[in-house]
């Protein structure tokens, strides 16, 4: 099976998860990415059964929109059941690193909100430990050199991803060459580097469920 194969199959397992809680009423989360994409092009045939969507980044609303798929601001909303995203590298636990797309602080604060984060993901994605994917890190546009350097002293090679500016008006910096076997420790430490918005590691919140597409099948994960 080709990768877009594996993903439209995590896409549509993602959609029989969560169709028997859908109520009328219910609220997504959206996620971003092309796994994301396929799971919002699913959800357009079952539109009538969920209240509402919240989206992660601009790109996804337009595209839940373009479905006829309604589209809240998180604030208008007092709860998400599940939020279902992509990630570009998920580990046993269910750490990840997210933020290929530039969507990692919309996405962690929808994640954050959500009562289950259903994560889709081709097998490509799951490693033993996480970091040979570039860790993204958002960062407020003047503490962009300040922020390189502190990553540097954690033992990274930041680099700045030119061209890009966030959803929020940031940018990216993604830390390359830089091994995480403690997840939880190092978003936190990375976290607290002043003009750090936030950082592509979900560990101190990590998906409930992977479901992850494999040639054999799509597989479902726990932590
Ligand atoms: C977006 O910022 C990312 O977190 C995506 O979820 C991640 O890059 C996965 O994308 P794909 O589904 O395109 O692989």
């Amino acid at each position: 099976m080709t990768q877009d194969e594996l993903k439209q199959a995590v896409a549509e397992a993602a959609l029989d998860y969560i169709r028997p809680h859908l109520e009328g009423d219910t609220v997504l989360g959206i996620g971003t990415g092309s796994t994301a994409n396929m799971f919002i092009d699913c959800l357009a045939a079952v539109k009538g059964l969920i209240g509402a969507t919240v989206a992660s980044s601009e790109a996804s609303a337009e595209r839940l929109r373009s479905h006829g798929i309604p589209v809240y601001d998180l604030n208008a909303v007092d709860n998400v059941a599940f939020y279902i995203d992509g990630a570009d590298e998920s580990n046993r636990a269910l750490h990840l690193i997210k933020g290929g797309g530039a969507a990692l602080t919309r996405e962690k604060i929808v994640a954050a909100v959500a009562e289950k984060f259903i994560c889709i993901a081709d097998e490509s994605k799951l490693v033993p430990t996480l970091g040979a994917f570039p860790l993204p890190v958002e960062v407020i546009p003047m503490a962009r050199s300040h922020v390189a350097r502190e990553l540097v002293k954690l033992g990274g090679d930041p680099v700045y991803r030119e061209g890009v500016v966030t959803d929020n008006g940031n940018v990216i910096l993604d830390v390359f060459n830089f091994p995480i076997p403690q997840p939880l420790a190092t978003e936190e430490k990375i976290n607290n580097i002043t003009g750090v918005v936030t950082n592509g590691l979900f560990a101190l919140r990590p998906a409930d469920v992977l479901l992850l597409g494999t040639s054999g099948g799509v597989q479902t994960l726990y932590p």
